[in-house]
């Protein structure tokens, strides 16, 4: 399979949607949100589908998805936070595209996320330091996936993307 997609990873909050939707507009290519494909596949939100189904359920129609994905045209795919937590997730990625990690601090994180209900991981955990501990834990799958990675904190939206642009000409 010739390399095609670019997956953009990285924690919940990061800006993986905001970057995605702009780097997509600049590259010419589709963008896929894995995360609103499976509420569109299943008919409900991501809080709806934990809650009934719990968390290995939906973990399981994130690899379903990454295998369809690799049958599809080029695109953009902004990740869902803990897609990089199954190794066989990352292998198949790195099959049809390319990784950029996006990082920001976890005060960056908190500021971003704090306020909003859709993450069933953070529900009950908006705080620092279940971020930071969270984080600190997925790091390393983060970091063994990336090609690529950017660190998002303190820059506008258009600055990451010709950051990131700039970058994946060697890719
Ligand atoms: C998750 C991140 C979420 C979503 C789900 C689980 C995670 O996506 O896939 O709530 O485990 O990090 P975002 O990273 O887009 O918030």
């Amino acid at each position: 399979m010739d390399r095609q997609h670019l997956f953009l990873i990285g924690f919940m909050g990061v800006g993986k949607s905001t970057v995605a939707r702009v780097l997509c507009e600049r590259l010419g290519l589709p963008l896929i949100e894995t995360d609103a494909r499976i509420e569109a596949a299943q008919g409900m939100t991501i809080t709806e589908l934990f809650r009934r189904s719990g968390e290995a359920c939906f973990r399981d129609l994130e690899t379903a998805l990454l295998q369809d994905l690799s049958r599809e045209a080029p695109a953009v795919v902004s990740c869902g936070g803990g897609i990089v937590l199954r190794p066989g997730n990352v292998r198949r990625m790195k099959e049809s595209g390319s990784i950029l990690l996006l990082t920001a601090s976890p005060e960056h994180i908190l500021r971003r996320v704090s306020g909003n209900t859709t993450r069933p991981i953070l529900n009950g955990n908006m705080n620092l330091d279940h971020i930071r501990a969270l984080m600190e834990r997925r790091m390393p799958a983060y970091l063994a996936a990336a090609d690529l990675r950017i660190s998002t904190d303190g820059k506008p939206v258009a600055e990451i993307v010709s950051e990131i642009l700039s970058a994946l000409s060697p890719l």
